[in-house]
C-alpha cells in the first residue's frame, strides 16, 4: 500500500474551452476539495485561485526559480501562430507570457506533466480545420514523455485516478500513446450494453431508440476507454445512455470522428 506525498499541481488553461477543469469540479471520488486539500496544494489555476494579473503569474516565476518540485496539468490546445500571439495567459514585467512559453518554460521543470482533454493531448476541437490559430497539442511543443488524457472533457477520475496513482505509487503503466492503462486500456464498444444488438444486428434507426448505434454513426467501436463501466455526472448516465459516442476520448477527435451521426 502506497502512502500519498502530497505535491505541488500547476493547472494551466491554455487554448480551449475550460471543459476540464470544470468536469474536475464534478468529481466525486474524492471531490474537489479533498484533491486540494489533501493530494496536492493547487498553486496555480486561472479558474479556481484568487490572485490575478501578475501576482498570478508571479506564482509560476517563483516555482521555477525556486526549483520547486510539481507536477503540470494542462488542459488546452497549444497555439503556435504567431510565435504564441494568438494566446496571451498574462503578463510579467510588463510583456506578454503565451501559452506556448508558459507550457514550454513549466513543462520543462514539472517531475510529470499531464495532458487533460482532446485539445491538450492532440489539439482537439481547438485544433479542428480549419485552425486558424494553428493549434497543436502538448507534446508537439515538449522533448519529454506527456501523459495523455483524452476526452472531450476529460472524466474526473481519470484525472483524480492519475494524479493519486502519481502521488502514492509514482507512473501508472501507460499504453504505446502514453495514456494510463487504468483508464484507457478496454474498447468501448466491447463493454457496451447494447453490443447484444449489433451481435444480432438489430440497429436503431433514430437517435433515441434503444438498439445499437452503428449505423448511426456511433464510434464506440473505434474508441478505448470505459464510458460505459464508469459512466458520467456521479456514474449515473454516458453518451450512448442519452444519444451516441462521438467518440471524444479517441486520438484525431473531432476531425477524425466525424460525421457524429449519420442518417
Ligand atoms: Fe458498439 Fe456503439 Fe453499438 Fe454500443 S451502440 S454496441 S459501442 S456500435
Ligand atoms: Fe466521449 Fe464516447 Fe465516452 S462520446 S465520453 S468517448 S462514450
Amino acid at each position: 500500500r502506497g502512502e500519498l506525498k502530497k505535491k505541488k499541481l500547476v493547472w494551466l488553461e491554455l487554448n480551449g474551452c475550460s471543459g476540464n477543469i470544470i468536469s474536475l469540479m464534478n468529481g466525486t471520488n474524492p471531490d474537489l476539495e479533498y484533491a486540494i486539500t489533501s493530494m496536492v496544494d493547487l498553486v496555480y489555476s486561472n479558474s479556481l485561485m484568487v490572485a490575478e494579473g501578475e501576482a498570478a503569474i508571479s506564482r509560476l516565476v517563483t516555482l521555477i526559480e525556486q526549483k520547486e518540485d510539481f507536477i503540470l496539468a494542462v488542459e488546452g490546445a497549444v497555439s503556435l501562430k504567431n510565435n504564441g500571439l494568438y494566446h496571451v495567459i498574462g503578463r510579467w514585467k510588463g510583456e506578454p507570457l503565451t501559452g506556448l512559453e508558459a507550457a514550454k518554460m513549466l513543462g520543462e521543470k514539472a517531475s510529470h506533466v499531464i495532458a487533460v482533454g482532446a485539445c491538450a493531448v492532440d489539439g482537439g476541437p481547438s485544433a479542428a480545420r480549419p485552425n486558424p490559430a494553428q493549434c497543436v497539442g502538448l507534446q508537439s511543443v515538449l522533448n519529454r514523455k506527456v501523459i495523455k488524457l483524452p476526452g472531450c472533457p476529460c472524466h474526473p477520475d481519470w484525472f483524480l485516478g492519475t494524479l493519486a496513482h502519481l502521488l502514492m505509487y509514482g507512473e501508472p503503466k501507460l499504453d504505446q500513446q502514453d495514456r494510463p492503462l487504468l483508464f484507457y486500456s478496454t474498447s468501448l464498444h466491447d463493454r457496451c450494453p447494447r453490443l447484444i444488438y449489433f451481435e444480432r444486428g438489430i440497429f436503431s434507426k433514430t437517435l433515441g431508440e434503444p438498439f445499437c448505434l452503428f449505423k448511426l454513426g456511433c464510434r464506440g467501436p473505434v474508441t478505448r476507454v470505459d464510458c460505459p463501466t464508469r459512466k458520467w455526472n456521479g456514474y449515473v448516465n454516458w453518451p450512448i445512455g442519452a444519444s451516441t459516442c462521438i467518440g471524444c476520448s479517441q486520438f484525431g477527435f473531432p476531425d477524425k470522428m466525424e460525421p457524429f451521426v449519420t442518417y
